[in-house]
């Protein structure tokens, strides 16, 4: 889908109504990320991965009761593991009323960068990929992981000379955001989705060579 720069200004516009103050500045602060991984890893993908994160965060001010809803309203089906993760709504129904309110973005593309953002999954393209980690690590987070997160991602960008050394650091990061996820789902005593587990796994396996049948 080509979206152009007069797309993109109009939306910041557009999203206004749908995000508090504070996740605003963080929407546009995660834009700004996607778009400096995507100048990176995905060159000519750049003003969709815009457009995504803009867009991921458009339900995440819902609260459960309103999820729900929205789920019961744009067809998504609600499992045990949802009920008991109910900060993984956001992701489905975003994509959700992506289709319904801004049919110009609903590309498969952009609506599957918005709805794996949280979660992560098994397999995750390199556009899912962006929009999750740079929601991670937007200039504008304080979270001591994030910051730590950031610090790790492009310190190893600076040593990195070739394209395999760059994607190298991207997956080590990657490994690096699930286990800080992990671990901070187990210290709260939450339930881990299955989703987080498959997508670490899938980047642990890159970060090693398989052993012999
Ligand atoms: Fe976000």
């Amino acid at each position: 889908m080509k979206i152009t720069e007069e797309m993109l200004s109009a939306l910041r516009k557009e999203i206004v109504p749908y995000l508090a103050p504070k996740r605003y500045l963080h929407t546009l602060a995660v834009e700004e990320e996607a778009a400096a991984l995507g100048e990176i890893y995905l060159p000519e993908e750049v003003n969709s991965l815009r457009a995504a994160a803009l867009l991921h965060d458009i339900t995440k001010r819902a609260d459960t009761e309103t999820q729900l809803q929205y789920c019961r309203d744009f067809g998504i089906s609600v499992s045990e593991e949802d009920l008991h993760s109910p900060k993984v709504f956001h992701a489905k129904t975003a994509a959700g009323l992506v289709k319904k309110s801004f049919p110009a973005y609903a590309d498969e593309q952009i609506l599957n960068g918005i709805r794996w953002h949280t979660t992560g999954h098994c397999g995750m393209t390199v556009f899912e990929a962006i929009v999750y980690l740079a929601d991670y690590i937007e200039a504008t987070r304080t979270f001591p992981d994030c910051v730590a997160l950031r610090q790790y991602f492009y310190d190893g960008l600076a040593e990195a000379k070739t394209m395999a050394e760059k994607e190298a650091v991207f997956t080590r990061t990657m490994v690096l955001s699930f286990d800080m996820t992990i671990r901070n789902l187990i210290e709260e005593n939450a339930p881990i989705d299955s989703d987080t587990i498959a997508a670490r796994n899938a980047y642990v396996y890159r970060t090693k060579q398989p052993a012999d049948a």
